[in-house]
């Protein structure tokens, strides 16, 4: 595949894009993909969106929010507008100028990158490609994701129609990391800046004109490689420095001292030190999963990632580190684990969102129910489980009450959601484990009664 500098397709995709002609079709309609496609909407684009769960589609038509914290509004704009249209049907791609993937990218049985919802998706595109067309990736991958397997099942599928379209002259590609951070208020979709690196500069250039349709800060970068790793950069920073905080919490808690005000105290310093917090485990779609696409490819090219295995080690020894404490707080009020009641406060991997994927609680859960204790939740946003990639755990949410509280032996609390009445469980606890500091106004009243993880 040769890149060439410049061409008319790459003119005729550019005014579409400043005039809003250009059609825009968003691949997997959930957390990246449906505020995404309502960001371009609102920049006055065309949109369509795609999936392959028909339920996604039929719910934006009817007008029903399907993912809580993006709020109501977001569908039923979406519904109301002629120049949106959500499918099933992948044959429509090819009255799309623009493609953004926004598909899963998960971790197989074995830790290795998961990119078949990439290729499957490769080769839907591929089956309808025509000239002129820009496809972006948007799932968070390896280097190279892209221009080495994307594009390359993109053409394979186009078969002896696209045989002298060259890549970056006729068709155009792009990375472009998604930066979700589902829950917080602060930034949208849309004041998020977002990178952008083509397969070449005219794919980096219309992909940038096309998110500064809906995006307010769009940068630039070199390479399609560059937008890649940048984001797995990103996470990587993250987990690395949960995982330093976790390990100060098991180093810092048998001296006495708490480090949650430690890391308080710390982040007073106005430079040089950025707060990150301990917890029960790794949570959500990105932080466990992410660093270890990039550990994968370093393979390849016989490098070790120690501090990406290092980090991720201890990461997922906080769950069994929460329960310890939990059997010793139980042992030193007499009790065993095993027969005790225990209920665990928060599913969702993050306190006021409803999404599961990846949560330490039902690590905790396990964790209580293999040592003999029985085990339940209470999740307001999380009404009762389903079958994941590692848990299949069949509970309702038990309803938060004094009642309710006093029947456990135990409480443990995994995710802090507002929502919870922290004096009412404070009030009607007998013990309470907090991995989240959640319960500090109650230090005093608790006593021994509550212990830190
Ligand atoms: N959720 C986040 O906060 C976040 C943040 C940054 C990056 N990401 C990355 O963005 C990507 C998407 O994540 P998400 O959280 O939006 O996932 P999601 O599960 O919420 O949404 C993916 C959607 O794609 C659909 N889908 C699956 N296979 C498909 C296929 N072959 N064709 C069409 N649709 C298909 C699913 O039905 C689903 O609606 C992942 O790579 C993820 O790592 C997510």
């Amino acid at each position: 595949m040769t890149v060439a500098t410049s061409s008319d397709a790459y003119k005729t995709l550019k005014t579409k894009i400043e005039t809003n002609q250009a059609r825009v079709g968003v691949i997997g309609l959930g957390y990246v993909g449906l505020p995404l496609a309502h960001a371009l909407h609102q920049g006055g684009l065309p949109v369509m969106g795609f999936d392959v769960d028909e339920e996604k589609p039929k719910a934006i038509r009817e007008g029903r929010n399907y993912l809580k914290h993006l709020g109501s509004d977001m569908v039923t704009t979406l519904r109301d507008s002629k120049r949106f249209e959500a499918t099933t049907d992948f044959a429509r791609l090819g009255e799309c100028d623009v493609i953004l993937v926004c598909v899963p990218t998960p971790l197989g049985r074995h830790q290795e990158p998961d990119i078949s919802y990439i290729l499957q998706t490769a080769d839907a595109i591929g089956k309808t490609l025509r000239k002129g067309q820009l496809i972006v990736l948007e799932s968070t991958t390896y280097p190279g994701t892209t221009r080495e397997d994307m594009m390359p099942a993109v053409f394979k599928a186009a078969g002896a129609r696209a045989k002298d379209w060259v890549l970056g002259e006729d068709i155009f590609a792009a990375f472009s990391p998604e930066r979700e951070d589902p829950g917080r208020k602060s930034h949208s979709t849309s004041t998020i800046p977002k990178l952008v690196g083509g397969v070449g500069k005219q794919a980096t250039e219309l992909a940038a004109a096309v998110y500064r349709k809906g995006i307010k800060e769009v940068i630039e970068v070199s390479s399609a490689e560059i937008a890649e790793s940048a984001k797995l950069l990103e996470n990587i920073f993250r987990a690395v420095n949960i995982a330093l905080v976790n390990e100060l919490k098991t180093t810092l808690t048998p001296m006495g001292i708490d480090v949650w005000e430690v890391i308080r105290a710390a982040g007073t310093k106005p430079f040089g030190f950025m707060s990150f917090f301990p917890g029960p485990g790794l949570g959500g779609h990105c932080i466990p999963i992410d660093p270890f696409y990039l550990t994968w490819k370093a393979k390849e090219f016989g490098c070790s990632t120690k501090f990406i295995e290092l980090a991720g080690e201890i990461n997922t020894s906080m769950p069994h580190y929460a329960i310890d404490r939990a059997a010793e707080l139980l042992n030193n009020h007499g009790k065993a684990m095993k027969g005790s009641k225990v209920l665990v406060l928060g599913l969702a991997y993050k306190a006021d969102i409803d999404d599961v994927r990846e949560s330490p609680s039902f690590e905790l859960i396990q964790l209580l129910e293999d040592r003999g204790a029985r085990a339940d939740y209470s999740d307001p946003l999380v009404p009762e489980t389903w079958a994941g990639r590692k848990h299949d755990l069949q509970k309702k949410s038990v309803a938060l009450t004094a009642a309710s509280l006093a029947s456990y032996d135990l409480v443990v609390v995994s995710t802090a959601h507002s929502a919870f009445d922290w004096n009412m469980i404070a009030k009607n606890s007998k013990l309470i484990l907090d991995t989240r500091d959640a319960m500090r106004a109650h230090h005093t009243a608790l006593g021994d009664r509550l212990m830190l993880a």
